[in-house]
């Protein structure tokens, strides 16, 4: 068991001892802020003392008369207003270390409480191009998915996808009358948009147009079979551009169920709003009003037009229905920029007084915008959104450009390989560094620069060790399955000690819903292994140094590896 596992235990039972009918389930042991206090804190005992008005140093020390942690601790310091400070024994942080090497474990424990989680992201909509915009929700919802997964919690991704909708009134009249085959086979977005932008047009300077439209969609929504085999065609092109881009990014989806699934059920959950009363007629269409709640008392929610259509509000309130039904989930997390905001708030309004207060969390997790180098949002130079596919293949070629000047003696399938992997992880990451919520820039130089807070430089320390092993004849499993870790350096020691936090990190993901908390921790994780890299000969050191310091390189790589591949981030060899 981890360390601070085994204080938090052992604190839990000490405070048992003293208030025996206190719930100390809660009281958590955590990185300390600064490192000069101690390597780990509890503020459990601060809370405690308040509520039961007892003095807090008091008490503290009272607690600690019960609390024996001296096989993993030094002395034991109360602080403050009563926080407790622990540092760990070097001893203990090495036997965590060895049983890290021997395979026991990787820093962290799958959940005691495995969740059913539902990741609700990416979803794009059908007959267009996936741009830039897409690029957060998916690797976003990827990463929280990877995360939870590692943990062990049952996750359920669900790919939510656009592919019904008042667009495809003008889609389809632009099908049937402007359709260049050719143009569809040679490119089906590009002709679909176009397609799209044409009849559009057409629409604003002739209103006829647009009841044309109108009129195609009613066909379509009716059950027509020859526009439903329109639709269902260009659902097919679009999937296929939508598949390319997750194969390329490595993101799989359990499920897809766009928004046409849950049609069936519409119309009979309008009639059940309507005669439970949660919904009611207002100028002719239906909506439900939220007059006890002060946030959306001015914002009801509409879920039958007066034209008998349905909005994103009724469908997501029968995918809801549906995903509580399938499979009983304990979270559904939605992963969508903020403008959605409102919306959610909706949804998650409706379905409590449809369906009742329930245990199941649900969580709308968004993001910022991404802008370009003014400041404005990302577009091209002609003032087009940025198309994902093109995105991608500009990072893989800047890439290539710099693998290219850094190591031009490798074959050049080999330096392809490694743009791939370095462009994309470049990219993935830019987006899951910054705070979700804040808009943040997109700077090529930035994100592919080997110095600083990059992938380029987490994958390039990974590879560096991986290169130590190439260099010594250790083969890395076997010798530090084997070696005694001897930490005396303080560099050695920082290094340790940093590695033992993995899973408190994975778990603040999880929790919070941040795969920055991760970004941030490997690469303090990269810069304390430079620092013992630069002070701790590895190769040099005699053979019990030698193999201990092995080891320590070993388990950073393998932290680091594993980390990434939460952030969806791929690793070479040799870069
Ligand atoms: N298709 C929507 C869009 O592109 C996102 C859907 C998010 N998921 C949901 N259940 N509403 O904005």
């Amino acid at each position: 068991m981890l360390p601070h596992k085994q204080i938090e235990i052992r604190l839990q039972l000490a405070v048992r001892a003293v208030l025996p009918e206190s719930d100390s389930s809660s009281f958590l042991v955590r990185p300390c802020p600064d490192p000069k206090f101690g390597d780990y804190q509890s503020n459990a005992l601060m809370s405690l003392a308040k509520s039961r008005k007892l003095n807090p140093r008091q008490l503290a020390a009272e607690v600690l008369t019960k609390l024996d942690v001296s096989e993993i601790c030094e002395k034991v310091e109360i602080a403050g207003a009563g926080f407790l400070n622990f540092r760990l024994k070097i001893s203990s942080v090495a036997q965590s270390l060895e049983a890290a090497a021997r395979g026991e474990h990787l820093f962290f424990d799958k959940s005691a409480h495995p969740c059913t989680v539902v990741v609700d992201f990416s979803s794009p909509n059908v007959a267009k191009p996936m741009h830039v915009g897409h690029i957060r929700s998916t690797i976003l919802g990827d990463s929280l998915a990877r995360a939870l997964r590692l943990l062990g919690h049952r996750v359920i991704t669900d790919n939510h996808i656009g592919d019904w909708g008042t667009q495809f009134g003008k889609l389809l009249v632009g099908w049937k009358k402007h359709l260049a085959r050719a143009s569809l086979a040679a490119d089906p977005i590009g002709e679909m948009e176009r397609l799209y932008k044409l009849v559009n047009a057409a629409g604003e300077a002739d209103e006829k147009v647009l009841e044309e439209a109108r009129q195609e969609l009613v066909k379509l929504q009716g059950g027509d079979e020859e526009n439903l085999k329109i639709w269902r065609e260009m659902i097919a092109l679009s999937q296929k551009q939508f598949d390319t881009i997750y194969a390329r990014l490595g993101v799989k989806f359990d499920h897809s169920l766009g928004e046409s699934f849950y049609n069936p059920q519409l119309n009979p959950l309008v009639d059940d709003l309507l005669a439970k009363g949660i919904a009611r007629e207002s100028e002719g269409a239906i909506a439900i009003f939220f007059d006890d709640n002060p946030q959306l008392k001015e914002h009801p929610a509409l879920v039958r037009k007066s034209d008998g259509g349905f909005n994103y509000t009724t469908t997501d309130l029968a995918t809801l229905e549906y995903r509580q039904k399938t499979w009983q989930p304990d979270e559904i997390i939605y992963v969508t920029d903020g403008r959605q905001q409102l919306h959610f708030q909706q949804v998650f309004a409706a379905f409590h007084k449809w369906h009742g207060e329930s245990k199941m969390n649900l969580a709308h997790v968004w993001f910022g915008s991404i802008l370009g180098e003014d400041g404005r949002p990302f577009k091209t130079r002609s003032g087009e959104t940025v198309k994902l596919a093109v995105l991608l293949d500009e990072a893989e070629e800047r890439a290539f450009k710099i693998v290219s000047g850094k190591s031009p003696d490798l074959p050049e399938a080999q330096r392809r390989e490694i743009a791939r992997v370095v462009g994309l992880g470049a990219v993935k990451y830019a987006d899951l560094l910054p705070n979700r919520q804040s808009d943040y820039v997109f700077c090529w130089d930035k994100m592919l620069a080997l110095n600083g807070n990059t992938a380029p430089y987490l994958q390039y320390a990974y590879s560096r060790i991986r290169s130590i092993f190439r260099k010594s004849d250790a083969v890395p499993a076997q010798s530090a399955g084997a070696a005694p870790l001897a930490l005396s350096a303080p560099e050695e020691i920082a290094l340790a000690k940093h590695l033992l936090n993995f899973g408190l990190v994975l778990g603040a993901v999880g929790e919070e819903f941040r795969p920055n908390f991760l970004c941030n921790f490997l690469f303090e994780l990269a810069g304390k292994f430079t620092a013992f890299y630069e002070n701790c000969p590895v190769l040099k050191a005699d053979d019990a140094t030698r193999a201990s310091r092995l080891a320590l390189c070993d388990l950073t790589a393998r932290v680091l590896k594993q980390g990434l591949d939460v952030l969806g981030i791929e690793t070479v060899e040799q870069m």
